[in-house]
């Protein structure tokens, strides 16, 4: 596992965001895999300055999303997909038929988890998948607990987690219970992983994810194992490590 030191938010987006570009000149049609939240806001930023100013086409990509909330409709202004399309889809290029989220609607999430999982394999799999870090180690909604070799499937989400993310809604109770997400086994199988972490409330999980063992209690732990893993933290997010 490999540790970038960025100074601040922006420079973290810049170092990330040129990893994607690197990415999509040797491969047009890279499959990305992308994550949602506050942390990778600024790379997508960065990626739709440098597509407007004519420097990278995403035309001939593809994406996988890491998660979508269970009983979410697409069109919920809170669902990732739309905010993948405020973020990222709608600024670029990209041929939407090749974004794809898992679907929170879905009648048989079991199937759909399946279907997504299968999905990736058709694709070619993952060429660079991007994180971010949940407080308790979460990557994607891999709360601590969870099997690594596991695949996309259903899960509980935490109440840490749940209100982590109770600031994009107006009442707690709005917050979802459950999610679809990309498990470990799954993200552990893309070709290149970057994960991102910035802001002091980072600080506790990357210091346990550098200096902690590997176990499933810590979900992120799990990418000491994997051969192309690269941290990119904030000075803030880096105050633990010494
Ligand atoms: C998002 C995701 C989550 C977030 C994590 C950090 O698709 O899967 O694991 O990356 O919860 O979220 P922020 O960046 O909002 O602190």
């Amino acid at each position: 596992m490999k540790l970038i030191a960025a100074a601040d938010y922006q420079d973290m987006s810049q170092k990330a965001a040129s990893i994607f570009l690197k990415q999509m000149e040797q491969k047009k049609q890279s499959v990305l895999g992308l994550a949602t939240g506050g942390t990778v806001k600024g790379v997508y930023s960065e990626l739709v300055d440098v597509f407007i100013e004519g420097e990278i086409s995403f035309a001939e990509a593809a994406s996988f999303n890491l998660d979508e909330y269970f009983g979410m409709k697409k069109e919920d202004p809170n669902s990732y997909f739309s905010y993948m399309q405020e973020q990222f889809f709608s600024k670029t290029d990209f041929a939407l038929e090749r974004n794809h989220i898992p679907d929170g609607t879905a009648a048989d999430p079991m199937e759909e988890c399946s279907r997504y999982d299968r999905l990736i394999e058709q694709a070619g799999g993952v060429d660079l998948q991007l994180l971010g870090i949940g407080e308790n180690g979460h990557i994607g909604f891999n709360e601590p607990g969870t099997p690594f070799e596991i695949g996309t499937h259903l899960v509980r989400l935490t109440e840490s987690t749940r209100q982590a993310n109770a600031r994009y809604f107006e009442t707690m109770a709005q917050v979802p219970k459950e999610a679809i997400t990309m498990g470990i086994g799954t993200i552990m199988k893309s070709r290149k992983i970057v994960l991102l972490a910035s802001g002091v409330k980072k600080a506790g999980a990357i210091e346990q994810l550098w200096y902690g063992e590997v176990t499933e209690d810590f979900p992120a732990s799990v990418l000491k194992q994997h051969p192309d893993a690269t941290i990119i933290a904030d000075k803030e997010a880096l105050s633990g490590i010494r």
